[in-house]
């Protein structure tokens, strides 16, 4: 007694499988084809292999179509912000702000003085604990210097009731 599996070399059972595929894909087609020629006539093939197809299409395309996947890295909730304020979210470094309620800005957190962290936020003014420069929390203007630049603007989107740094 032979094993016809040690007969053949495993590039011919790859091509062999590769093979049987093509022939399934065309099976595939030649029912799709009958099932919309043919209204009388319902066949084995009819029943099988739309599910085939149905169980394979779909699963991949709604994580990858929907577009509804938030995109830009999450920061944290909207209630992290109050209004006519801000919060400093240290791992982003970023400020968002929140001027008027719903309206969300966000600023880099590295100050243009000499760059520490403006890591405070008092009421609608951003502080740089290193020199005591303010910024404004609605748009980021210097509101006291030392420096003398604004902080550059960072854009955020809110998704629901989270705050996305995009
Ligand atoms: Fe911010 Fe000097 S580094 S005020």
């Amino acid at each position: 007694m032979t094993d016809i599996r040690s007969t053949v070399s495993p590039m011919k059972r790859r091509t062999l499988i590769q093979g049987a595929g093509a022939v399934g894909g065309t099976v595939v087609a030649g029912g799709l084809l009958a099932a919309c020629g043919s209204d009388d006539e319902p066949s084995s093939s009819d029943t099988s292999a739309p599910p085939a197809s149905e169980t394979t299409a779909p699963e991949g395309d709604p994580t990858t179509e929907g577009g509804a996947a938030p995109t830009g890295t999450e920061l944290g909730p909207t209630s992290d912000v109050p209004v006519g304020s801000g919060h400093y979210f240290e791992s982003e470094k970023v400020i968002v702000t929140q001027p008027t309620e719903g309206t969300f800005e966000g600023f880099s957190s590295v100050c243009t003085h000499q760059g520490c962290a403006v890591s405070m936020i008092e009421d609608d003014v951003m502080i740089c604990p290193c020199h005591g420069s303010e910024f404004s929390a609605k748009d980021g203007s210097v509101v006291q210097g030392p420096a003398e630049q604004s902080l550059k603007a960072r854009e955020v989107r809110v998704d629901g009731d989270t705050i996305f740094l995009v």
